[in-house]
């Protein structure tokens, strides 16, 4: 008996789907279709599958052509499928052509032609609505908000706005958007939803005149220096009905989940100590100490919660502002260190010490993909990971579609408690360094 393989997403299944498998089970006797999982496409970035993977296993089966139906769970898999499953032949559309040459060893290998002009990127832009997202910019750099943003069919940047003329022309030139704009009017008028990329102190004012607009809201955080300023922004948001969402990446990422799981859920017993650095160097940005300092406090609030007993704050100032900052939380179940470097370099690492275990992220935590476990018991360190794509930023927009669909504007990714107890200690920084 020949057995042939062949591997898809079968997203949306469509004729050239039907095609291919049609002309694959031909090279053979029995046809084994490889479908990719749901985290193996996640970790890839090909966040715009839309079917679930019952529905694209169930979609193949229904055309009686395949024998057997397999879950492609990770990358290097095929190698071991081919031995596995004993294969003949390996067959892929000739999108692939090249790329596959290395399984000829194992197996035949086959391209075959793709049926002309369909797939299921086409049908997804066909079908589903795009949002248009505007950039609202004072500095020529997208932090590749740009890239992630198109990588999804629900999404598109479609135009810049800065108070600044040459900053939004530079903007739109370097990222090739459609329009630049100085004129907010103008701009509101063509967006969905507002990026909000600018300094600390015009963020809030920004925020304000988008959700008046009805517009959605990503921004870095703090969106303010004020806790009560910031409450009130979440309430306009709430009786606007529109999402005012934290662009903490960090929190849309497996990783950063499966790190959340083990900590709350007791996996390494109770929490004794937790310390976290950060530091980066970009002088240029004003305040930046503050969004690294908010960053630094965010997996504290996840994993230690809100509810601190007290905090001692050392800082060290230059004469552009603080260059370095230590501080010092005493929480009922362990301490909390939290260093932020702002010209004064730091190790970036975060290791949380339990009874049982000690997590450690060796580098810069805040967009890791792994995390290790030192588990006293076993003999070595475990590590968790899970690959993500790009710099994490099309997750949580990901996130945002999945909002969008199900109407709901109240996000669980840096929750408003969360982000509340962070600006407390954003403004009691601040107090300290006006002494
Ligand atoms: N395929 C084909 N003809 C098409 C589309 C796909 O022969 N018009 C083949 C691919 O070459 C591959 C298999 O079908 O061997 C599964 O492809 P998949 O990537 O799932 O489908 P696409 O439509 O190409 O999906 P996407 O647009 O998301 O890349």
């Amino acid at each position: 008996m020949k057995k042939v393989i062949t591997y898809g997403t079968f997203d949306l299944f469509h004729n050239g789907h039907y095609n291919i498998l049609k002309r694959a089970r031909e090279y053979g006797d029995y046809l084994i279709v490889g479908v990719t999982g749901e985290n193996y496409d996640i970790g890839r970035g090909k966040l715009s599958v839309h079917d679930t993977l019952a529905e694209r296993i169930e979609n193949v089966k229904k055309t009686g052509l395949a024998d057997e139906i397999i879950v492609e769970e990770y990358l290097g898999q095929k190698i071991g499928d081919i031995i596995r499953y004993d294969i003949d032949t390996f067959v892929i559309g000739d999108d692939w052509k090249g790329k596959f040459d290395h399984l000829s060893r194992y197996c035949n290998m086959v391209y075959l032609e793709r049926t002309k002009g369909i797939s299921s990127t086409q049908i997804r832009n066909e079908i589903f609505k795009t949002y248009d997202i505007g950039v609202i910019a004072d500095i020529v750099d997208d932090n590749q908000i740009v890239k992630e943003a198109n990588t999804l069919n629900e999404f598109r940047v479609t135009s810049v706005y800065s108070d600044d003329e040459e900053i939004a022309a530079d903007f739109k030139e370097k990222y090739g958007i459609d329009s630049a704009s100085t004129d907010m009017e103008e701009f509101f008028a063509g967006v969905d939803i507002v990026f909000i990329r600018c300094e600390t102190e015009k963020r809030a004012e920004f925020i304000r005149k988008a959700i008046a607009q009805k517009k959605h809201v990503i921004c870095d955080p703090p969106f303010s220096f004020s806790q009560e300023e910031q409450k009130k922004l979440y309430q306009l948001a709430k009786d606007n009905n529109v999402i005012l969402i934290d662009n903490v990446k960090m929190v849309y990422i497996h990783v950063f989940n499966q790190l959340l799981w083990m900590t709350q859920g007791g996996l390494i017993g109770d929490i004794l100590s937790f310390q976290c650095s950060i530091s980066r160097n970009d002088r240029d940005r004003k305040n930046i100490f503050y969004d690294l300092l908010a960053l630094g406090l965010c997996p504290m609030v996840k994993i230690m919660g809100c509810e601190y007993n007290n905090v001692d704050i050392q800082i060290s100032k230059d004469s552009d502002g603080i260059e370095f900052a230590s501080l010092d939380f005493k929480y009922d179940s362990g301490r909390v260190i939290i260093n932020v470097g702002n010209k004064v370099r730091v190790r970036n690492q975060l290791e949380i010490i339990g009874s049982t275990g000690t997590i450690k992220i060796n580098g810069n935590w805040w967009r890791g993909s792994y995390f290790e476990l030192d588990d006293p018991e076993a003999d070595e360190v475990e590590i968790y990971n899970t690959n993500y794509h790009g710099n994490g930023f099309k997750y949580l927009l990901k996130t945002v579609a999945t909002m969008l669909a199900n109407g709901r504007i109240d996000t669980m990714g840096v929750f408003q408690d969360e982000a509340l107890k962070i600006i407390e200690i954003v403004e009691k920084v601040r107090e300290k360094e006006k002494n």
